[in-house]
């Protein structure tokens, strides 16, 4: 009988969203009667923006016509959309990105995923802990990690988010190759100032490492003594790559488009010590296994871009921020200390108890679904994370439910 990939055994059973819709499936069949809110996974509630519905439906006109037909696209994506965005998220920042090092795609979990694909097997990996996820699995996937002992995989080193720095892991003080870092922070809500970052990029030029930097959440940044990309950061260009996607400021979770920044400056080597360009690496996988996005898709993220889309980006960014004020606002005055929600959609909670039972206690008690930091890794136990991606009435109400839940 054919054999399997043995390192998918030793991942956790299931993926930690798909583990709390079926606790949340559970609930909904044994009280059918009680409607639920959902405030776990960073799902998006409100409509696209105007300016990209708009786009959208003109580009699939386009497609119904002879003369505006697109088939295939370029693989890195249309050069309408690269070059808007290497305007408008980078140049008008003062970073340094060229529309020819951005590679769109259907989504950042996506593409931080698969990008460890194209770097050896042997490398060592830090990993932030509480983490996406998916930095973590597509890594023991591909057998780079030992087993899961007490909730750590072998073979990882792991940078510990805490209350006592901040939830901006410290630099290691051993040589890796590869820095997961994610800012604002999936699941903390953290930010990292100029300063901090620049810690980690000055950290990976002197170990030749490489930083993989997760900036899904860029959009809801208002302070702007924080940077916005790493590139704004000196010397990054030959140390980071960036994603990004279109899923949060805009809406696109059900429409999939986002990028990945990879500079040309970046190097990586092989076993003999010869230089490679990691640009050249990834396009090669790129044009290996997608087609690009559609050209619908991608013409309504170009969208975002115009005058009209980026003040309904800034309504609808400003519009969720609110929620989280509102999250915050209720959880601490019910005594819980709190983070995030500030520059981030996401409120990370001290649970003061166990996290999946406070999960527990919200589902049954509240009927409000958030996500127990546990499944973030062994720092975000006596966590959890409250999303503000929902409706005003619905937020407002969750937080009603847990105020008499916990009364
Ligand atoms: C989350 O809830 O952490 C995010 O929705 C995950 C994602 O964007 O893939």
């Amino acid at each position: 009988m054919i054999r399997i990939n043995e390192n998918y055994l030793k991942l956790k059973a299931s993926y930690l969203f798909s583990d709390i819709a079926k606790r949340v499936s559970a609930y909904q069949e044994a009280n059918p009667e009680k409607p639920i809110i959902r405030l776990g996974i960073g799902d998006v509630t409100e409509p696209l923006p105007e300016a990209c519905q708009k786009a959208f439906h003109k580009a699939i006109d386009d497609q119904g016509t002879r003369e505006a037909f697109h088939g295939y696209g370029p693989e890195q994506g249309y050069a309408f959309l690269r070059e808007a965005i290497a305007k408008n998220d980078y140049q008008a920042r003062g970073a340094d990105v060229d529309a020819s090092e951005i590679f769109v795609s259907d989504g950042a979990k996506c593409d931080s995923g698969n990008i460890q694909e194209i770097f050896g097997s042997e490398i060592k990996i830090a990993v932030p802990d509480p983490v996406y996820p998916v930095y973590v699995d597509t890594n023991v996937m591909a057998g780079r990690t030992g087993n899961n002992v007490d909730g750590r995989y072998e073979g990882f080193v792991y940078l510990d988010s805490t209350p006592e720095n901040g939830y901006v892991p410290s630099i290691p003080d051993e040589k890796v190759d590869l820095i997961y870092l994610c800012f604002p922070n999936n699941p903390t809500g953290a930010t990292a100032t100029r300063e901090q970052l620049k810690a980690w990029v000055d950290y990976a030029r002197e170990c030749e490492a490489i930083i993989l930097y997760d900036a899904a959440y860029v959009a809801f940044i208002r302070d702007e003594s924080l940077p916005q990309s790493i590139y704004e950061i000196e010397g990054a260009r030959d140390v980071a790559i960036e994603f990004r996607s279109f899923s949060k400021n805009a809406g696109f979770t059900g429409t999939r488009c986002a990028y990945t920044v990879v500079p040309k400056a970046l190097k990586a080597q092989d076993a003999s010590g010869k230089e490679h360009s990691v640009h050249a690496l990834w396009n090669r996988r790129h044009c290996t296994k997608f087609n690009g996005v559609s050209y619908p898709v991608q013409k309504a993220a170009e969208a975002v871009y115009s005058e009209e889309g980026a003040t309904q980006v800034k309504a609808l960014t400003d519009f969720y921020l609110d929620n989280a004020k509102i999250v915050l606002k209720s959880m601490r005055e019910l005594g819980f200390d709190c983070v995030g929600g500030e520059d981030s959609p996401y409120i990370w909670i001290n649970a003061k108890r166990p996290s999946w039972d406070f999960f527990d206690l919200l589902l049954n008690e509240a009927g409000v679904v958030c996500t127990p930091g546990a499944g973030f890794g062994t720092c975000g136990e006596g966590h959890i994370r409250i999303s503000a991606f929902n409706s005003r009435a619905k937020i407002e109400e969750a937080m009603a439910r847990i105020k008499a839940a916990l009364a």
